[in-house]
C-alpha cells in the first residue's frame, strides 16, 4: 500500500443509484432515475470544465428514498436533497461550483 496523490475537490456530489425489487416494502429505490441524474451531472461538470473541482459519485441508499427523482448528498456543505431529477443537474453544478 502507498498513499495516492490527493487534490481535494470544491464539492463532491453523491447520487443514490440504489435499486431494489419493485415489491420491496421500502420501494424500488432511486435506481434508473439516479443513474440518469448521475449521467446528467457528469455531463454538466464536463461542460463547465469542472472535472477536477466538482466530483460526482454514485452511492447506495441515502435514507430518504423518493418516489420520483433521486436522492443527492453534497459534501462538504452537508446538503441532502430528494426528488432530484436530471433537469436539475445544471443548476446544482452552478450552485456548488464555487463552494
Ligand atoms: S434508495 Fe435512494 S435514497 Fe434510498
Amino acid at each position: 500500500m502507498r498513499p495516492a496523490p490527493f487534490r481535494p475537490s470544491s464539492a463532491h456530489l453523491f447520487v443514490c443509484t440504489n435499486a431494489r425489487d419493485l415489491h420491496d416494502p421500502l420501494g424500488a429505490g432511486c435506481g434508473a432515475r439516479g443513474r440518469a441524474l448521475y449521467d446528467a451531472l457528469k455531463r454538466a461538470v464536463t461542460r463547465g470544465g469542472l472535472v477536477s473541482r466538482v466530483w460526482v459519485s454514485r452511492t447506495h441508499c441515502l435514507g430518504v428514498c423518493p418516489q420520483v427523482g433521486a436522492a443527492l448528498a453534497v459534501s462538504p456543505t452537508g446538503g441532502l436533497f430528494t426528488e432530484v431529477d436530471a433537469g436539475d443537474a445544471d443548476g446544482l453544478v452552478a450552485a456548488v461550483r464555487g463552494a
